[in-house]
């Protein structure tokens, strides 16, 4: 079942995302070589709270962590650790969920450590693009794999592959709401876009194999040729025309 947001709910939703979109800013300074992936788990817990934000994701079936961290060939849910040390020419996949009023918003970006090879941002930008693709399509009166299409087209069109093991959703009071959003799909497929729907997409984009593996964390996926792995996510709501995206500044 999918839940329609009233103006008032999507205003809360907005909220959240304003702290997750300012988290990935503020972001974007601390992330270079040296640092562990715990330093950014301090660093982006001090800026939810001072927000009077709660972190949506720990505890969430379990996990241990306001926010995910998936270096190189980690693809999504990679748990921060103090023993994990940030490396020139390394890139790290950051997602936060907040909860704000009783909404979440939920975005992720891939960032690069100091400077990365060529080939390293070109799989940046291309995964970045393809959310943009797919958010596009976020239109009333579209399906939700008009999306999915988009964003596999625009990959796959790129050299690139599509992570099938973990999709895009709705988000709301719920980190997971109806409908899922995969990233891959025939076009014209799966329920009609309406207003008021608010969406979490997120390509999970390989720079080889779409196949991947949970460590036995229980939670990192990783890819199986170990290529690394971007990962871009937007909430979004959508509106009478264009999509508006939440968790931008
Ligand atoms: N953006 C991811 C998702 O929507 C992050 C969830 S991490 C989890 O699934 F730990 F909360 F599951
Ligand atoms: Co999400």
């Amino acid at each position: 079942m999918i839940i329609l947001k009233s103006d008032e709910e999507i205003k809360k939703i907005a909220l959240a995302s304003k702290i997750v979109a300012e988290v990935l800013r503020l972001l974007e300074e601390m992330i270079r070589p040296g640092v562990t992936t715990k330093d950014v788990e301090l660093y982006v817990e001090k800026i939810i709270r001072e927000r009077n934000g709660v972190p949506a994701f720990k505890g969430y079936r379990g996990y241990p962590s306001s926010l995910c961290t998936s270096i190189n060939q980690e693809v999504v849910h990679g748990i921060p650790s103090k023993k994990r040390v940030l490396r020139e020419g390394d890139i790290i996949s950051i997602d936060v969920g907040v909860v704000y009023k009783g909404f979440i918003g939920d975005a992720a970006r891939t960032y690069p450590v100091g400077k990365v090879s060529e080939a390293t941002r070109r799989l940046l930008q291309v995964a970045e693009d393809s959310l943009y693709k797919g958010i596009e399509k976020a239109w009333p009166s579209n399906r939700v794999s008009d999306i999915s299409h988009a964003i596999q087209s625009y990959v796959e069109k790129n050299g690139y592959s599509v992570v099938r093991t973990f999709v895009g959703h709705g988000v709301g009071r719920a980190l997971h709401e109806d409908p899922q959003v995969p990233n891959y799909g025939l076009p014209n497929k799966g329920p009609r876009l309406r207003r008021g729907m608010v969406l979490a997409i997120e390509p999970m984009v390989n720079a080889g194999t779409c196949d991947v593996t949970i460590m036995n964390d229980g939670w990192t996926a990783v890819t199986n040729d170990g290529m690394p792995s971007a990962h871009f996510e937007h909430t979004i709501v959508v509106t009478d025309d264009r999509p508006q995206i939440l968790t931008k500044l």
